[in-house]
């Protein structure tokens, strides 16, 4: 064969397919920039990353650590250890006052797995599904690997980058929507959804028949006003939640799902031929994660204590406008006054500056060039740090 004849061929085998195509995540090329300069000596402050510094739960760790000591660490059922599911379920009456049936519990590989659960038992391909920018790129990237159309619904400061039924029933009469998802408190925001906001949100999709996905990994972590969970509010919505950031387990990979019941037996379903079963050694630890509350709360104060320092701080330094910071660790400024380019920006503060944060354009495509992401998860120290570099930066 000619050899110019193979190569294309080899190429057409070897093709990546189109909806494998996602874009990637541009806080990645922060770190490793930010590894760079700290492999050449230089002192990094990490705000780029939105992961706790604090370790797991002891109780967790301890129980894992008991489980290894044991021996065997078998497959689980596909929907979860059902004491896990349980304890998840308890945890609901305990925070919300609000009863849930174990039975609609789904233990899931992070919400980053149960995105991936729900999206396929929800959706079809070709589906529209409202996703509001700015907002956490992966669930527009997952639902285009899924085939599915992410429908980008802009939000602004007007209501604290609340989405409001109007707009997303307005949306819907210009094309029809299957879904929406939304999360508060909100990445890379930091804003929260009051109760009367994802009420009146609730009721207009139900109304048109869209089908709601509320994302509540950062629940635990609301310092304006408390949290609501959809999962009060509806018998119809999806809820996902995480042990990755109230629990300080993202390596963990773990996480659950409340499920509307119908979806249960598809889930399983699912799950058992994706993935059989969800870590165990996790699942064990995840359980006991519950019993460290207390530890919990502490590194909440200590998120509290970052938050009141940026808050103070960076209008001082020069950095005057931002959204309000009302749950998760993040804080999201508009550098407009300084740049048409935040990841420009981004890039000198990290070279010259040493601090490291996320340019906006990772979480809004239209104006994420006009803001920066900071996450507020590490110490209290590093954040005056920060902000005394970021003064002499601009100054
Ligand atoms: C809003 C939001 N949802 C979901 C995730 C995924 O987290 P995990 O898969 O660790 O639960 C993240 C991670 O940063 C996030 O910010």
């Amino acid at each position: 064969m000619h050899e110019a004849t193979l190569r294309d061929r080899v190429a057409e085998l070897l093709a990546p397919s189109e909806r494998s195509n996602v874009p990637p995540f541009m806080v990645m090329d922060v770190m490793s920039a930010a590894e760079r300069i700290e492999a050449a000596g230089g002192h990094v402050i990490h705000m780029e990353v939105g992961q706790p510094a604090a370790p797991a739960p002891r109780a967790a760790i301890a129980a894992a650590r008991a489980a290894l000591d044991f021996g065997r660490i078998d497959y689980t059922s596909a929907l979860g250890i059902p004491s896990l599911r349980e304890r998840i379920a308890r945890h609901y009456l305990d925070t919300y006052g609000c009863a849930v049936d174990p039975g609609r519990i789904v233990v899931t590989t992070g919400s980053s797995g149960g995105f991936i659960l729900a999206f396929l038992a929800m959706f079809e391909p070709g589906d529209r599904v409202a996703v509001t920018v700015p907002g956490y790129p992966p669930y527009r990237h997952i639902l285009t690997a899924l085939g599915c159309e992410p429908v980008l619904i802009e939000t602004s400061g007007e209501t604290r980058h609340a989405l409001t039924g109007d707009t997303l029933l307005a949306v819907h009469r210009k094309s029809p929507l299957k879904g929406v998802l939304v999360g508060s408190p909100a990445n890379p925001t930091g804003t929260m959804m009051s109760r009367e906001a994802l009420t009146h949100l609730m009721e207009a999709a139900q109304s048109a028949g869209i089908r709601f996905i509320s994302d509540e990994i950062y629940h635990g972590l609301d310092y304006a006003f408390p949290a609501v969970t959809a999962v009060e509010l509806s018998q119809h919505a999806l809820a996902i939640n995480s042990f990755s950031k109230y629990f300080c387990m993202t390596g963990w990979r773990i996480g659950w799902m409340v499920v509307p019941e119908p979806l249960v037996r598809p889930i399983e379903r699912l799950q058992q031929n994706l993935a059989i079963s969800v870590p165990t050694l996790s699942q064990i630890a995840a359980e006991a994660a519950f019993d460290g509350r207390e530890e919990m709360e502490a590194i909440k104060r200590g998120y509290v204590e970052n938050r009141r320092i940026l808050i103070e701080g960076l209008p001082k330094a020069g950095l005057t406008r931002f959204l309000p910071a009302d749950g998760a660790f993040y804080l999201y400024a508009d550098v407009s006054h300084f740049t048409a380019d935040s990841f420009e920006f981004a890039k000198r503060m990290l070279e010259q500056a040493h601090v490291a944060a996320t340019p906006g354009v990772d979480f809004d495509p239209v104006h994420g060039r006009n803001f920066i992401r900071f996450s507020y998860a590490r110490s209290a120290d590093d954040m005056r740090e920060a902000v005394a570099r970021i003064a002499r930066w601009l100054g």
